[in-house]
């Protein structure tokens, strides 16, 4: 799966809600960042291909400093 990651927060330029063939990416409206759903994400790639910051990492190449984005990402989808 894919995760989002810090250089989201406060930008949200929403590119990759666009491309994602699946639609799993959630956090509209509410949030400072937005979230990779692990149970849908089918690891296209799209997303981490148009983001401009690049926030989106897989899982296993995710930055040290970054890992506890995973759980950051699932627990939006899990307790929503
Ligand atoms: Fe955030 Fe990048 Fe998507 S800034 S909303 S992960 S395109």
């Amino acid at each position: 799966t894919y995760v989002i990651t810090q250089p989201c927060i406060d930008v949200k330029d929403g590119a990759c809600v666009d491309v994602c063939p699946v639609d799993c990416i959630g956090g509209e409206n509410e949030d400072r960042q937005f979230y990779i759903d692990p149970e849908r994400c089918v690891d296209c790639d799209l997303c981490a291909t148009v983001c401009p910051v690049d926030a989106i990492f897989r899982e296993e190449e995710l930055p040290p400093e970054w890992e506890h984005f995973t759980r950051v990402n699932a627990e939006y989808f899990t307790e929503s």
